[in-house]
């Protein structure tokens, strides 16, 4: 899968990027990082690439031009190593977006090629978002300076889906969100640490418990750390809970 990221900062993403898992994937080639700088496509002889808002306000604003000719330049040299034109989905990291999950990340992860459009100051011109911008997506109501840190964060949750970049395929199936749940507790050696147990049935071998205890603690962690993706999986999902509740009920 080839990451393309337009922005201002190209070092701070791809330093960012390029080191632990993610970095190893495209040492690997299981993956590709390009980050383009926005200002090499300026037409203004002073490299500017911001100007006043019209109508008045704070800050300035991305003008067009570069951004539309990065693109360009961006998919022209995806499609000179295809036989078929494409256009690539090209998400814009803003706070105006569709909050990111793991639904969408899982999504994303299987295109071939993905656009990122980071955006500086007080934002794009609206006129070349209409005509690039396929996807509008934030990472959550907040506000950053810019929108490097949320395309990392989106680039990271992303690749890792990708097969063969995490180690164990497994941990990627059972870990927080993949079901719409968050991870049971785990925990490692020693036995006792701080004169707390390791709970009984994990030492027990027998996997069918072992399964059952952590459905029940996923369902109460999610139940009481996020009430709202509870209530989605219970809808999603309408005979689980009452397994568990029979069970505690010792029914
Ligand atoms: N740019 C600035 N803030 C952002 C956010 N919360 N999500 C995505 N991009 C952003």
């Amino acid at each position: 899968m080839n990451f393309h990221i337009m922005t201002l900062f190209p070092e701070m993403v791809l330093d960012g990027l390029r080191t632990s898992i993610i970095g190893r994937a495209e040492e690997k080639g299981l993956i590709s990082l390009e980050a383009v700088n926005i200002r090499d496509y300026t037409t203004d002889k002073h490299k500017k690439v911001d100007d006043y808002t019209y109508g008045g306000g704070a800050g300035m604003l991305m003008q067009a031009q570069p951004v539309y000719d990065c693109w360009k330049t961006i998919c022209e040299n995806i499609n000179k190593k295809k036989d078929s034109e494409t256009k690539p989905r090209v998400v814009y990291v803003t706070p105006q977006g569709e909050v990111f999950h793991q639904k969408k990340a899982v999504e994303l992860s299987k295109e071939k090629d993905l656009i990122f459009l980071c955006g500086h100051y007080e934002g794009i011109d609206e006129r070349v978002l209409e005509e690039i911008v396929t996807d509008y997506i934030s990472i959550g109501d907040y506000v950053l300076t810019g929108g490097e840190l949320a395309a990392m964060v989106m680039i990271d949750a992303i690749a890792r889906l990708v097969p063969g970049v995490l180690n164990n395929d497994e941990s990627a199936q059972t870990e927080s969100h993949a079901n719409g749940l968050l991870e049971y507790p785990q925990y490692s050696r020693p036995e006792i640490w701080h004169d707390k147990k390791v709970p009984e049935v994990l030492l027990s071998g027998h996997h069918a418990k072992i399964e059952a205890w952590r459905m029940e603690q996923s369902l109460e962690r999610t139940r009481l750390r996020r009430p709202e993706l509870y209530e989605a999986y219970l809808l999603a999902n309408p005979s689980k809970p009452e397994k568990n509740k029979k069970r505690k009920e010792g029914l």
